[in-house]
């Protein structure tokens, strides 16, 4: 497809991919409309990117999605692209029992629930455009599990597998249906967490070329760096998990942190 002239809508563009993506969009003469879930780092967007457009919205609420529906559409009648980027990713040591049951799904709202409401709720909006496209940002790591990262991956898991659904039922729309898994990407996504970053962790701005030619090529599943590797690895070792060993240690220490607070 085209990556110009478009009316992008961006969730979660207030820095890392979202933000490199949106940067470049506005290069190529996209009209290109981020959510965030703060307006202070929104105003911070604005003034670096003159001319993109910012909502605040927080992809965990619904009716929050329901408000950006009509703000958007009325100001921008014209969107034809939904860039489902939002996301969170947290270490969790799964034998800690006493996480409250109402923390255990801060990701799946995120990652999973808030997309595919989106995509829902913007549906009808992108199929009366004569070209329209949904992205969903998955991960290397919907291939082959993280192991301090469970919930994480699980939701990328799922993306991966509601986009190859989503592709198929829409088939007959206007819509193409896209899956973006960014390998490792220096972002703050990362931050505090550099033990699990590769040290061949992608520039954002790389990544972002490579996402948007990916897009011009209509590649339905865009697997930059080391994503490719990470499928491949998940299809010839399907019980393949990453970082088993960080997995024990952050138990082991979080066992120890226990008894020496007894
Ligand atoms: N960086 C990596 O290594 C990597 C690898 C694989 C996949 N990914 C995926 O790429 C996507 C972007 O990650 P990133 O690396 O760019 O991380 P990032 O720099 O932390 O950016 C995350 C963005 O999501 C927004 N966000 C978080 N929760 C939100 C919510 N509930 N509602 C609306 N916006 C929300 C944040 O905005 P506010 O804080 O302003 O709300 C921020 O703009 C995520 O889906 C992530 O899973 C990243």
């Amino acid at each position: 497809m085209k990556m110009s002239n478009n009316t992008i809508l961006i969730t979660g563009g207030t820095s890392g991919i979202g933000y490199a993506l949106a940067a470049q969009l506005l290069e190529r003469g996209n009209t290109v409309l981020v959510t965030g879930r703060t307006e202070e780092k929104l105003a911070m967007v604005r003034q670096s990117l003159p001319g993109v457009h910012t909502y605040v919205s927080d992809v965990g609420d619904p009716a929050a999605i329901r408000r950006l529906y009509s703000e958007v559409t009325r100001a921008f009648p014209s969107v034809n692209i939904l860039i489902n980027n939002a996301g969170i990713g947290l270490k969790r040591n799964l034998n800690d029992t006493t996480v409250r049951l109402e923390d255990l799904d801060k990701e799946i709202r995120t990652n999973l629930t808030g997309s595919i409401q989106m995509i829902q709720q913007f549906l009808p909006q992108l199929k009366s455009q004569q070209t329209a496209m949904i992205v969903n940002v998955s991960s290397g790591l919907a291939f082959v599990p993280l192991a301090v990262k469970p919930i994480y991956c699980a939701t990328k898991a799922a993306v991966h597998s509601y986009t190859q659904s989503l592709r198929v039922q829409l088939k007959n729309s206007s819509v193409k249906v896209i899956e973006l898994a960014p390998p490792a990407v220096k972002t703050n996504f990362n931050k505090g967490q550099e033990e699990l970053n590769s040290s061949s962790a992608m520039d954002v701005n790389e990544f972002a070329k490579a996402s948007i030619r990916g897009l011009e090529r209509d590649h339905e599943e865009i697997l930059p760096g080391l994503s490719r590797l990470a499928r491949l690895i998940g299809r010839l070792a399907p019980r393949a998990v990453f970082m088993k060993a960080e997995a024990q240690r952050m138990i082991a220490a979080s066992e120890t942190e226990a008894l020496l607070s007894q």
